[in-house]
């Protein structure tokens, strides 16, 4: 990432989240005092051709990175109300608002939505979610829980609808549309993400949730032919495809806790965070490519088999 790997305090670990020895070793090693935990296989329709890896990496590693920081915050049942054991440990688990299901023409979700997931993606976050709780609960783990909605910006990885796009317009391939379009996302800068994430690392109260949106609803379509025009493409480029099994039509988030409690919005406005997004792919070709080269080229050829 740029400017941190110089960073004295930076330490990379490429370490299989399941493996439990690895990930206390981490924590031994560091002596790890806050785990903000973005670990998880993300992408939905990954999800619906292989549950077992998101079941597997989303459930049971974040099991396994919750007792790893049992073990080395030295906290268990019978501790429970010791939470301050520790001064300054913590623990942030970032989830999603996919957990919360699918909404209908109007309304949002807030904190105390039903989690209702309808992909084996949202339904291993949601798991996570209650297993996070749970460790709160029990053993008082101090933990705090931020659900966000689509994010976007650099270095996403190109499954993703955004990258995707920008991806096939610059290869002139077409760009696959599931179902009418209409579907509707709230799109969040990453940069906004993060910010929010760390107020809520800072400030935040354990055991509490915390939604974090861009209140930029867009729909599918309306999206695609924004990054069409940006690199001025015809919109014949668009392709209509088979939709996705149990698609979600619309996910909104209710930020208003995030306002209320840390005066905090989203900086960036979508034009400004959609110019610079395409901006950065257009400036990283070589990281784009390194991708689409290896193990991805025959995951999208398995998932866009019709298009062209
Ligand atoms: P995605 O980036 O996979 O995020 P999520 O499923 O978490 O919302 O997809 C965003 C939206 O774009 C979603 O409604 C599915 C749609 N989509 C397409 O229409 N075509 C595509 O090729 C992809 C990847 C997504």
């Amino acid at each position: 990432m740029d400017g941190i790997t110089e960073d004295a305090l930076y330490h990379f670990e490429k370490v299989d989240i399941r493996d439990r020895e690895a990930v206390r070793r981490l924590f031994e090693t560091y002596d790890v005092t806050e785990v903000v935990h973005f670990a998880a296989e993300s992408h939905v329709d990954r999800s619906i051709t292989e549950p077992e890896v998101f079941l597997t990496t989303n459930v049971l590693g974040t099991q396994v990175l919750l007792d790893a920081a049992m073990w080395h915050w030295k906290l268990d049942a019978k501790n429970k109300h010791s939470r301050h054991y520790r001064e300054g440990v913590c623990f942030v688990h970032v989830s999603t608002d996919e957990v919360y299901g699918s909404l209908g023409a109007e309304g949002f979700f807030t904190e105390t939505s039903p989690i209702a997931p309808n992909s084996p993606y949202a339904a291993s976050k949601a798991s996570s979610d209650l297993l996070v709780r749970a460790y709160y609960e029990t053993y008082g783990l101090p933990v705090k829980t931020t659900r966000c909605s689509n994010n976007y910006g650099p270095y996403q990885f190109p499954e993703k609808l955004i990258p995707l796009m920008i991806h096939n317009c610059l290869a002139g391939k077409s760009l696959p549309v599931y179902g009418d379009g209409q579907q509707i996302r709230d799109w969040l800068h990453v940069n906004d993400h993060c910010e929010a994430i760390d107020l809520v690392r800072q400030r935040g109260r354990f055991g509490d949730v915390y939604n974090i949106g861009g209140h930029n609803e867009k729909t599918n379509l309306a999206l695609v032919k924004l990054i069409l025009q940006k690199l001025d493409r015809p919109e014949t480029l668009i392709q209509f495809v088979q939709d996705r099994p149990g698609h979600d039509r619309r996910y909104a988030i209710d930020a208003s806790k995030m306002a209320r409690e840390f005066d905090w919005t989203p900086r960036y406005s979508f034009e400004k965070g959609m110019e610079e997004t395409i901006d950065w792919y257009l400036r990283h070709p070589e990281w784009v490519e390194r991708i689409v080269s290896g193990a991805y080229q025959s995951y999208y050829e398995a998932m866009y088999s019709s298009v062209e």
